[in-house]
């Protein structure tokens, strides 16, 4: 599987020594939480911060938008450097409008679930999503608990997406680690969004290719 790591737990007064991390682990992209204070009680940062990374990696940038009415500041995510952009259906954006503009924009977009949201949420936008984000924690925090009743939800999207025939990548996001990776992907998951594990792994680097290794 790929892995996308999250800085949202980083040294955030040394993000150019974070990047360099994340870079040196062998991850394929970066994973960037942006909080707004409303749709999650959190708030992290926004577009001029990810302006700011953008130079110091040629990582992709998989940005995920915990954020009421995203589609307002889809221009400004895009331009700030984002090459995948996550939104949230349980935002008040405009799904449709929300991916469209994405796309029309050269970016790669994702929709992404919160845990009490069901899999048939996405199902009418699978043809226009290079993603499906599933959250496996509330939204908000790093360092919480992998929630194990979002298998099920993995699986059910896994296999209407199959289904159908399409190329859509599941991601999860909240609590994988290396005991709950295998699950996930024995669940129909291919990228995983590492925050903790990876920041407070003691080989980092082993880590991502022992997450490289599944499935
Ligand atoms: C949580 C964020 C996650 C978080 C994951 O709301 O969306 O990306 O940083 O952190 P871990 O891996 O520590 O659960
Ligand atoms: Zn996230």
């Amino acid at each position: 599987m790929k892995v996308s790591p999250s800085i949202l737990t980083c040294d955030y007064a040394h993000l150019d020594r974070e990047m360099a991390f994340v870079e040196k682990t062998g991850a394929d992209m970066v994973h960037l939480d942006v909080m707004d204070g409303v749709f999650v009680p959190n708030l992290s940062f926004g577009p001029p911060v990810i302006a700011r990374l953008r130079p110091l990696t040629s990582l992709p940038f998989d940005v995920h938008l915990m954020m009421q009415l995203p589609h307002r500041l889809i221009g400004a995510f895009a331009d700030a450097g984002a090459d995948l952009i996550n939104f949230h259906p349980e935002s008040g954006a405009p799904i449709d409008e929300t991916l469209a503009d994405i796309r029309a924009r050269g970016k790669k977009a994702a929709l992404t679930l919160k845990p009490a949201t069901p899999a048939e949420a996405v199902f009418p936008y699978l043809d226009r999503v290079d993603m499906v984000l599933v959250m496996t924690v509330e939204p908000g925090f790093g360092g919480q608990a992998f929630m194990e009743d979002m298998l099920p939800k993995i699986a059910a999207i896994r296999s209407e997406i199959d289904r159908r025939g399409l190329d859509v990548r599941i991601e999860v996001d909240g609590g994988i680690g290396e005991a709950t990776a295998p699950l996930v992907v024995q669940a129909g998951a291919d990228v995983a969004v590492v925050g903790s594990a990876l920041f407070n792994s003691p080989d980092p680097a082993a880590l991502v290719d022992s997450l490289h290794a599944l499935g």
